[in-house]
């Protein structure tokens, strides 16, 4: 693998090309809904990564398609969605996936760590525990990337929140009993707390979602980018 200045996000849908119809659809919407290509630049090009939370792996693979140097583990509490993860990165050799509940798994030291979109179904307190953990597994000068809904604007929110909604509680396709939504204070609050220097971006200009990230860093001087 060459690396590339920007990795097609294409290429990474391509992956799941052959797989059902109803996977192939659902990555299409989500790399049409999540602002995919405006958060991997925030991640470091090299080094050991944990995708926290992957799904199916759509995110972990956009990584890894876009730099070789990277070396990336996706974990997920869905075995289904780890095996299709599996199945999409069969030509992709810098990338792995396990099945693991990411609140009681051990995990080894790492460079980075990225949680797209999973902090909204755990309560403050497990979202606490959370961060406390990645601060804990990050090596010195580490980053954790943390991409989240925001709870403004409002109407962005609502919708947001449906939709999840729908995915958790009828649909099921998103492991989860409830929804907690965390505000943008109230997460920069619990990671600083954790020990990150923290920097929040909105993510969501053109997109219906109020996505929001939040580039967290080990060093207590600099967003670290
Ligand atoms: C909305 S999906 C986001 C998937 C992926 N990060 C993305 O951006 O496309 C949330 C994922 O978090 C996973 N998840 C929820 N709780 C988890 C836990 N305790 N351990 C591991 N994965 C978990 C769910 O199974 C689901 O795949």
């Amino acid at each position: 693998m060459t690396e590339k200045t920007v990795a097609p996000l294409r290429e990474t849908l391509s992956c799941y090309k052959n797989l059902p119809r109803m996977v192939r659809f659902h990555n299409y919407v989500r790399h049409a809904t999540c602002p995919f290509e405006r958060i991997e630049p925030w991640v470091p090009r090299g080094g050991t990564i944990y995708d926290l939370g992957c799904g199916h792996g759509l995110f972990s693979l956009y990584m890894a398609i876009s730099s070789p140097r990277r070396r990336i583990t996706g974990f997920d509490i869905s075995e289904e969605k780890i095996r299709i993860a599996r199945e999409a990165a069969r030509d992709i050799p810098n990338v792995s996936f396990h099945h693991a509940d990411i609140l009681t798994q051990d995990l080894d030291p790492c460079d980075v760590i990225t949680i797209l979109d999973v902090l909204y179904l755990m309560p403050p307190g497990r979202v606490k525990e959370i961060v406390s953990k990645c601060h804990r597994m990050l090596r010195p000068g580490g980053m954790l990337i943390l991409s989240t809904t925001d709870t403004h604007p409002r109407w962005k929110y609502l919708l947001a929140y449906c939709q999840e909604l729908l995915a958790v509680k009828i649909l099921r396709i998103t492991e989860g009993r409830e929804l907690f939504f965390h505000s943008r204070k109230e997460l920069g609050a619990l990671l600083q707390t954790a020990g990150f220097t923290v920097h929040a971006e909105r993510m969501d200009r053109g997109y219906v979602h109020p996505h929001i990230l939040f580039a967290c860093s080990t060093r207590q001087d600099a967003t670290g980018k």
